[in-house]
């Protein structure tokens, strides 16, 4: 029998492609994986069509186009207090997921300890697996915020890098200045990388500001930051990010990228740089959430589930332990096949045993669809 001793050494398939299997078994509302259900704007897709029919169809630069990267320099210079340069501290990638991935095999070598937060977004472990490195989980605290003292503990000799999520995905927790003056103190005089993944940062509620890593020059200049075109405008399946950093962290970073993908998507690219000259197009977002944020919670107060308050990103987490004492698979499993109505179990974002009884809920939706969920919940 052949031996072919693979790199992961658990096979599993993530809980978002379970779901969605069981939704469409179930002809079930699926409010689990985190895509919207609307259009994309006419405006963006305009650009797109344009740059199609000029023929933008041979590989872009390994880097990403010249055009994006400006108008994105721009952006992130002006938004924050890190000066971002084009040419050495941006990379266009296929999607966050493809950044992330990256990032870590560019810095992390076996034997290295990678600290993540739990509840964590599923890429995270098994990609600072195939690195070879050791993933070291922290837990956040019952409130769902950042536990510093459990993550001072976790740093060890071999600590590579620190990741973190921010807006968090699935309790849509923000970071505040006090959580950057922590992670300071613990990375300060030592060589300890960090990831800080944004994929959500233009979505913050209440009035509320996101802090990103690169509102912190003397963090960032250890840091990549990871953002996804495809959660800011709606797109997730055109699989379009980037990753921000340093001089040398961009070397590294595109060292592994240019014999991965070595360039990604040319027209969107093109489109996207048209697209992204009206800062309107992203600065929006919270408040066409936040109405949909606001409607979801209204109305999910007639239901028996418990809201836990969100501050950005598209999710929000209930707890269900007034309506079940089912573990929070099987509760999932069980809402879809008796109620029509899909979630994400929290459990499958946690490397330890959670004990949560708490499911994420993902309202960028329609409002119809939302309706439709809703009367469905309300009946739970
Ligand atoms: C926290 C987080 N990071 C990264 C991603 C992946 O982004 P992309 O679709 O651009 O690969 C997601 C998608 O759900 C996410 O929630």
């Amino acid at each position: 029998m052949l031996q072919i001793n693979p790199k992961l050494s658990v096979e599993k398939i993530s809980i978002f492609s379970t779901i969605a299997q069981l939704c469409s078994t179930h002809n079930a509302i699926n409010l689990g994986q985190g895509y919207p259900d609307f259009d994309v704007s006419p405006l963006l897709k305009d650009r797109v069509k344009h740059y199609l029919k000029q023929n933008k169809d041979q590989y872009a630069p390994m880097q990403g186009i010249q055009e994006l990267r400006n108008i994105l320099a721009k952006k992130y210079t002006s938004s924050y207090k890190t000066a971002i340069n084009p040419d050495t501290n941006i990379t266009i990638t296929a999607g966050a997921t493809q950044a992330i991935f990256t990032c870590i095999q560019s810095v992390v070598l076996p034997g290295d300890e990678v600290i993540i937060i739990e509840p964590a977004y599923d890429s995270y472990g098994p990609s600072i697996e195939i690195a070879g490195g050791k993933v070291i989980p922290v837990m956040l605290n019952p409130d769902f915020t950042m536990d510093w003292n459990a993550v001072q503990k976790a740093v060890s000799n071999k600590t590579k890098m620190i990741l973190f999520t921010n807006p968090h995905n699935p309790t849509g927790q923000i970071w505040s200045h006090e959580d950057f003056l922590a992670l300071s103190q613990i990375v300060n005089n030592t060589n300890i990388l960090l990831l800080s993944d944004e994929v959500y940062e233009h979505i913050v509620y209440d009035g509320k500001k996101h802090l990103s890593l690169l509102d912190y020059p003397e963090l960032s200049n250890r840091g990549f930051v990871t953002y996804s075109f495809g959660k800011t405008f709606h797109a997730t399946g055109w699989k379009m990010g980037y990753v921000i950093a340093p001089d040398n962290l961009t070397r590294a970073f595109r060292n592994v990228h240019q014999w991965n993908v070595f360039s990604v998507n040319s027209f969107l690219q093109y489109a996207l740089a048209d697209y992204l000259k009206d800062p309107d197009t992203y600065q929006n977002l919270s408040v066409f959430y936040q109405t949909k944020r606001d409607y979801f919670q209204r109305e999910m107060e007639e239901s028996r589930f418990k809201s836990i308050p969100t501050n950005g990103s598209y999710f929000q987490l209930y707890d269900y332990s007034a309506i079940s004492d089912l573990d929070d698979i099987e509760f999932t499993q069980w809402l879809i096949e008796k109620h029509g109505v899909a979630a994400i179990p929290l459990s499958p974002f946690c490397s330890q045993d959670s004990k949560w009884k708490v499911v994420r809920f993902c309202f960028a939706k329609k409002e119809d669809t939302l309706s439709i969920a809703l009367k469905r919940l309300q009946k739970v």
